[in-house]
C-alpha cells in the first residue's frame, strides 16, 4: 500500500471511531446498532442510534438506558448535541451524576433510607448522606437493559426492558420494567415507562438527561429562559428531603410561571436556594383534570433559538441546575462538566412520597400497571 493510501485508511478508521463514539451513524429514518464496549464483568453494552426523517438523532445505550447524545436543529437548521453524555461505557460506570440515565426504582430521595408499606419497614442503602438517592447503590442507571427495535407509528422506537428482582436495593417485589423511547418525526423524544410487580412496592421512574440547548462546550445555562407550569413547589430540609409543605411560588425565586432567565435569581438570598445550592427542587405541576398529558415546562435558548418543551403525565418535575457538577466528569469530546453547565427537568412523583401520605401515592400493587409518559419536544424560534 502506498503511504498516501495508508494515511487515508488510518484517517478513515479514526473518523469511524469518532462517529461511532458520538453515535452519528444512522441514516435519516433508520436505527443503527453498534458496540459501546463492555462492563468490567465482560457484559456487552450496545449503542442504538435512532434518526428521524429530518436527520434528528438520539443515541441510547443499553447501559442504564442512558441517552448519550441528542442532536436537534437551531433556528438556521444547524444540528447540535444538546445533552451531556460520555463516549463509551466506562464514562457511564463512573457517572456519579446520573447523566442521561434511566432512574429507578425510586427517582430522587427517600428520607432516612427507609419507608413503611403495609406495616412493614423496608431499609434501603444510604447513598446520599442519611438518605437514599435515585434507587440506591446500584440503581437502574447501572443496569444493562435488554434492547429491541420496535415499530413506531411515527419515527423510530427502541424498547428497553429490565427485571428488578425482589429485594434488589431493599425494594419489595419482582418488578418488570419496560421503557420505550420513540424519536418522532416531529422532533420529539417520547419516553413511555411501564411496570408490573408481584408484591406491593413503590416506584418512581424518570430520565436524568442534562440539557444545554446552546450545544456542547457552550458554557453555563444561566441565560436560558425557563417557564415551569407550577404555582407551588415542595420546599426541602438540609438533606433535600421535602418538608411536606406545598409552598406558593409567588414572590419567590421559584416563580417561573412567566419565562425567566434561569440565572436571574439563582444566587438570591433565599433559604431554599441556599439549601439547594441553586435550584434542586420539585415543582407541583398545574395539571388540568382530565388532560391526558400536560405541558410542564418550556425552555428557550436565545442565541440559537432552540426550544424544549416538556410534556408529562406526572404530577411533578425536579428542576436541577447541575449545582454538584464540579468539572471532574469529562464527557464526549473531552468537555469537562462544570457547575451549571446544564439543567435537568426530571418528571416524577414527589421526592420522599413513600414517607409522605399527603403526597400523590407511588405505590404499585400486583395486578396494577404503572404507566407514565414524558415527551421532550424540540423546535426553534426565529
Ligand atoms: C437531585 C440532585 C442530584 C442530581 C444528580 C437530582 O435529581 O435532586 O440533588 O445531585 O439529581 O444526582
Amino acid at each position: 500500500m502506498k503511504r498516501s493510501a495508508l494515511w487515508v485508511t488510518i484517517a478513515g478508521a479514526i473518523l469511524m471511531t469518532i462517529m461511532a463514539a458520538s453515535g452519528a451513524t444512522a441514516k435519516p429514518g433508520s436505527t443503527k446498532k453498534s458496540s459501546f464496549g463492555k462492563t468490567p464483568d465482560g457484559e456487552a453494552v450496545d449503542l442504538y442510534t435512532l434518526a428521524n426523517k429530518n436527520g434528528v438523532e438520539v443515541a441510547i445505550t443499553t447501559y442504564g438506558g442512558s441517552v448519550v447524545s441528542l442532536k436537534v436543529p437551531d433556528r438556521s437548521g444547524r444540528l447540535d448535541d444538546v445533552v451531556l453524555g460520555f463516549a463509551s461505557v466506562d464514562g457511564y460506570e463512573n457517572n456519579t451524576s446520573y447523566i442521561g440515565a434511566l432512574i429507578g426504582r425510586y427517582g430522587n430521595r427517600i428520607g432516612h433510607a427507609q419507608f413503611k408499606l403495609d406495616g412493614k419497614t423496608y431499609t434501603l442503602a444510604k447513598n446520599n448522606g442519611e438518605n437514599t438517592l435515585h434507587g440506591g447503590t446500584k440503581g437502574f442507571n447501572k443496569a444493562v437493559w435488554t434492547a429491541k427495535e420496535i415499530p413506531a407509528k411515527d419515527g423510530q422506537a427502541l424498547e428497553l426492558t429490565y427485571l428488578s428482582k425482589d429485594d434488589e436495593e431493599g425494594f419489595p417485589g419482582n418488578l418488570h420494567v419496560r421503557v420505550v423511547y420513540t424519536l418522532e418525526d416531529s422532533n420529539a423524544l417520547e419516553i413511555e415507562y411501564s411496570a408490573t410487580t408481584d408484591k406491593d412496592t413503590v416506584i418512581n421512574l424518570t430520565n436524568h438527561s442534562y440539557f444545554n440547548l446552546a450545544g456542547p462546550g457552550s458554557g453555563d445555562v444561566l441565560g436560558h429562559l425557563l417557564m415551569i407550569k407550577a404555582d407551588r413547589f415542595t420546599p426541602v430540609d438540609s438533606g433535600l428531603i421535602p418538608t411536606g409543605e406545598l409552598r406558593d411560588v409567588a414572590g419567590t425565586p421559584f416563580d417561573f410561571r412567566k419565562p425567566t432567565e434561569i440565572g436571574s435569581r439563582i444566587n438570591s438570598d433565599d433559604e431554599q436556594i441556599k439549601l439547594g445550592g441553586g435550584y434542586d427542587h420539585n415543582f407541583v405541576l398545574n395539571r388540568k383534570a382530565g388532560e391526558p398529558i400536560s405541558l410542564a415546562a418550556r425552555v428557550v435558548e436565545p442565541k440559537t433559538g432552540r426550544v424544549l418543551e416538556v410534556w408529562t403525565t406526572e404530577p411533578g418535575v425536579q428542576f436541577y441546575t447541575g449545582n454538584f457538577l464540579d468539572g471532574t466528569l469529562k464527557g464526549k469530546a473531552g468537555i469537562s462538566y462544570t457547575k451549571r453547565s446544564a439543567f435537568c427537568l426530571e418528571t416524577q412523583h414527589f421526592p420522599d412520597s413513600p414517607n409522605k401520605p399527603e403526597f400523590p401515592s407511588t405505590e404499585l400493587k400486583p395486578g396494577q400497571r404503572y404507566h407514565t409518559t414524558t415527551i421532550y419536544k424540540f423546535s426553534a424560534e426565529k
